[in-house]
């Protein structure tokens, strides 16, 4: 399956781009593998005429949105983010009408149709710094709850979850009980706020990589979704890493496999594409973010 992979890759001019929970197997196949910021960004500096996305819809939808002369694949239709499904258009127009001075700053992880009401988006790895850099002193932030908790620690600025409720459920069903281990314990900031308290490190999952890289300690819990591990693991095999739990598995991500990998560019399914008008709003405040950050 590798070799015939690789053979389609060259005949297409196909690039393979994976998020850091993909299957140990995909990330191996992939040209690239990184966080959502990290794949956000390579995108803009892909030279190839098909991008094959390995990962969940929103990521998919923004390589699409930052590059309209590519075809972007996404090898399955229900490789989605539940987390996305908690906003609509209609909440953010909501939100907007009660707080008339506030500006958006929405998660990647969101639709197309929302981003494109967003001033601008952001990921885990520059939220904050993402927040600081708008003139407003209200921050409409969705649709991740415990991302806004993590942001609001950390702004003087009035952050107004929205909705109140939106959460990723890999992340939720962390709990403290999962993480009582030694190691040096590094948590998502989609996990609760009583996790993020116990944390020695809150980072992305591209902060996570950075992170061991710098440190002298030699074992981690890792609690994010568990195949964050195969990406640590593949780049320190001198360290040990355990996941705060073994079922924190995203459905969506799991969707991809290297069979759907081969079948998507070998039927070339599923094109992502997004209606001009939303795209080229969405694209504003995506590239409003990769300039801030
Ligand atoms: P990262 O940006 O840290 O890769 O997170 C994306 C994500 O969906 C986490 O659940
Ligand atoms: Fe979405 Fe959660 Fe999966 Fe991340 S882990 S892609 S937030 S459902």
């Amino acid at each position: 399956m590798i070799e015939k992979i690789n053979k389609l890759k060259k005949e297409l001019n196909a690039v393979i781009l994976a998020h850091n929970y993909q299957r140990a197997e995909v990330q191996q196949i992939a040209d690239f593998v990184g966080d959502s910021l990290e794949l956000a960004r390579k995108a803009t500096q892909i030279d190839a005429d098909y991008i094959v996305f390995a990962g969940v819809d929103f990521m998919a939808e923004t390589a699409a949105i930052l590059n309209p002369d590519k075809t972007v694949l996404i090898p399955s239709k229900t490789a989605s983010c539940e987390m996305a499904r908690y906003l609509t258009p209609e909440i953010i127009h909501e939100y907007k009408k009660k707080y008339p001075n506030a500006q958006v700053v929405l998660y990647v992880n969101s639709t197309a149709a929302c981003k494109a009401l967003a001033d601008i988006t952001c990921t885990s790895a520059n939220a904050v710094k993402v927040v600081n850099s708008l003139d407003s002193d209200t921050i409409l932030f969705g649709p991740d709850s415990n991302l806004a908790h993590y942001v609001a620690e950390r702004t003087t600025k009035n952050i107004v979850p929205m909705p109140p409720n939106g959460h990723c459920y890999v992340h939720t069903n962390l709990t403290v009980e999962n993480v009582r281990r030694d190691g040096v314990l590094m948590v998502h900031p989609e996990c609760p706020p009583e996790l993020q308290n116990v944390a020695d490190v809150i980072a992305s999952t591209g902060g996570m990589v950075k992170y061991v890289a710098k440190s002298k300690e030699k074992r981690f819990i890792v609690a994010t979704e568990r195949d964050m591990v195969a990406r640590l693991k593949h780049d320190y095999p001198d360290r040990e890493f355990l996941p705060a739990w073994d079922n924190a598995i995203c459905l969506g991500m799991k969707q991809i496999t290297l069979e759907s990998i081969y079948n998507s560019m070998k039927e070339k399914k599923y094109v992502v594409t997004v209606p001009e008008d939303i795209a080229n709003k969405a694209k504003k405040a995506i590239e409003r973010m990769l300039e801030v950050s």
